[in-house]
């Protein structure tokens, strides 16, 4: 390998890593990736794809539940958690097979083994030097949990729960963000009680606020406790259970805890200090090409600061091949990175919410407006409460959609053209949405914007 000189080379093989070996090996540019465990990282392994697949299992526990409603005899008698984790494993492997084929097909040269960045254009695997005229590094992140609290027993993160083979009777969920939610989704769903923990005052709080009011009736409804604004003072646990006490002086106690309050970036021991590239609290730092300040030396993922979704290094990793490759290609633009959390109701957003588009713009200069799906007869038929809430410059574009529903989520590619392109509303009342899909909420909504709702209470 050490006469071996790389055009890229990638140390880490999650969704930026790989993204960028499959663009640039596209491209014509030889590429080097390398992984210490397996291609697809941690959102094919141990994120997006099982949990997923395990909410998905957990729509259709709800859907035996309420099966007689629609006509359907059916009983729920239990949930064979082996089968679930059978499903889920499934899924994953069937795609962790045809992305590794795809690996190989493209000529990329994967080398396994933990990676170490030795120099500008080097990388150091298992006693061998690999080098590159460009090294990626796209390491990734870890679920982090609190000072003061180890991961042990029955205080967990995702990676545990993913892998439990129970369901647990009574779950604290401390963090009411994107894996706080879908892990109390998905566990209500399954049968348990669950409390959620959230330190902000509302769930979601990344949310527009009519989407965090709409989700909290909703879990109000669906039995999930909460508990916004509290804090936790301490976490202990014996044979049979783990207690949290909040600041508030309340206790709370459940089988298991799982710890949901972020992700940190991968980038410990890896030599990134030593060869110079520029950190913040673990995280590497880049201009908006990516470029670390080290020439030759760029970054993709999680460890990049900004949000931590798979899509947003897919991308990245993308933009950074093509960059190597001599194409020109823009900075990303975070705010038109499209969210969804996969709860349910499922939240689905791109841009800015309202009180971020007042900030910007001034209040004045922000109008709104929510389209209830209550209105929309694909959403009656799934039996689905929720809305799309539109916000847009006065007399210009439209620079944010939220949006909450069962099964809200497929939307988001429609909310991203829209925000991205930055249509007008006048634009986008022209089309034709299918009629009757959940789409249609959107069509609904641009209407409204354009004074001339159909299906809406004046
Ligand atoms: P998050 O940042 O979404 O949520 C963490 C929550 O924990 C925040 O609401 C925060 O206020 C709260 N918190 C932090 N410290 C706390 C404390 N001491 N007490 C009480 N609350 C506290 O992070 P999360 O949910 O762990 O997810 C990590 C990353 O993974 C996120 O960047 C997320 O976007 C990504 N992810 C994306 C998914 C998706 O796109 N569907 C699914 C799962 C994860």
């Amino acid at each position: 390998m050490a006469d071996r000189l790389f055009d890229m080379v990638v140390l880490g093989a999650g969704s930026g890593g790989y993204a960028a070996a499959l663009r640039g090996a596209q491209l014509g540019l030889d590429v080097a990736l390398i992984e210490a465990d397996k291609v697809g990282g941690t959102c094919l392994h141990r994120g997006c794809i099982p949990t997923k697949a395990m909410l998905h299992s957990a729509e259709v526990a709800d859907e035996v539940r309420n099966a007689s409603h629609v006509g359907i005899q059916a009983e729920l008698t239990g949930i064979d958690m082996e089968q679930v984790n059978n499903f889920k494993k499934g899924v994953i492997d069937r795609l962790y097979k045809g992305l590794s084929g795809l690996v190989s097909a493209r000529g990329v040269e994967l080398i396994n083994g933990h990676g170490r960045l030795i120099g500008p254009g080097a990388v150091e695997v298992a006693g061998q030097r690999v080098e590159g005229r460009n090294v990626l590094v796209a390491t990734g992140s870890y679920a982090r949990s609190i000072p003061g609290l180890n991961i042990e027993g029955r205080v967990i993160t995702s990676d545990q729960a993913l892998t439990m083979d129970w369901i647990p009777q009574n779950a604290i969920v401390l963090g009411g963000g994107v894996i706080g939610l879908e892990f109390a989704s998905m566990w209500r769903s399954f049968g348990a009680n669950v409390t959620v923990v959230e330190g902000l005052p509302s769930l979601a709080p990344n949310e527009d606020p009519a989407i965090c009011k709409a989700l909290e009736r909703v879990f109000r409804r669906r039995g999930i406790a909460f508990k916004t604004g509290a804090m936790v003072k301490d976490v202990s646990q014996n044979a049979d259970q783990a207690t949290l006490q909040l600041d508030s002086g309340e206790s709370l106690s459940g089988d298991v805890v799982l710890v949901a309050v972020g992700r940190g970036p991968n980038t410990a021991g890896l030599g990134y200090e030593e060869v110079g590239l520029k950190m913040d609290r673990g995280f590497v730092l880049t201009d908006d090409q990516l470029r670390t300040g080290i020439p030759g030396i760029w970054a993709a993922g999680d460890i990049v600061p900004g949000l931590q979704l798979a899509h947003r290094g897919f991308a990245q990793g993308i933009a950074v091949a093509e960059r190597i490759a001599g194409i020109n290609v823009p900075g990303l633009i975070e705010a038109n990175i499209p969210r969804v959390t996969y709860c349910e109701p499922e939240i689905a957003s791109v841009g800015l919410s309202e009180p971020a588009a007042k900030e910007l713009h001034g209040a004045d200069a922000i109008e709104t407006i929510e389209y209830n799906l209550a209105g929309n007869g694909r959403s009656q038929v799934l039996g689905t409460q929720g809305f799309v809430k539109l916000v847009r410059v006065a007399g210009g574009p439209v620079v944010g959609m939220h949006m909450i529903g069962t099964r809200i989520g497929e939307l988001v590619g429609a909310a991203q053209l829209i925000v991205s392109w930055e249509a007008h509303p006048e634009d986008v009342a022209e089309l034709i949405h299918a009629h009757p899909t959940q789409s249609e909420a959107i069509g609904e909504a641009f209407l409204d914007l354009a004074g001339k709702p159909l299906h809406a209470h004046p």
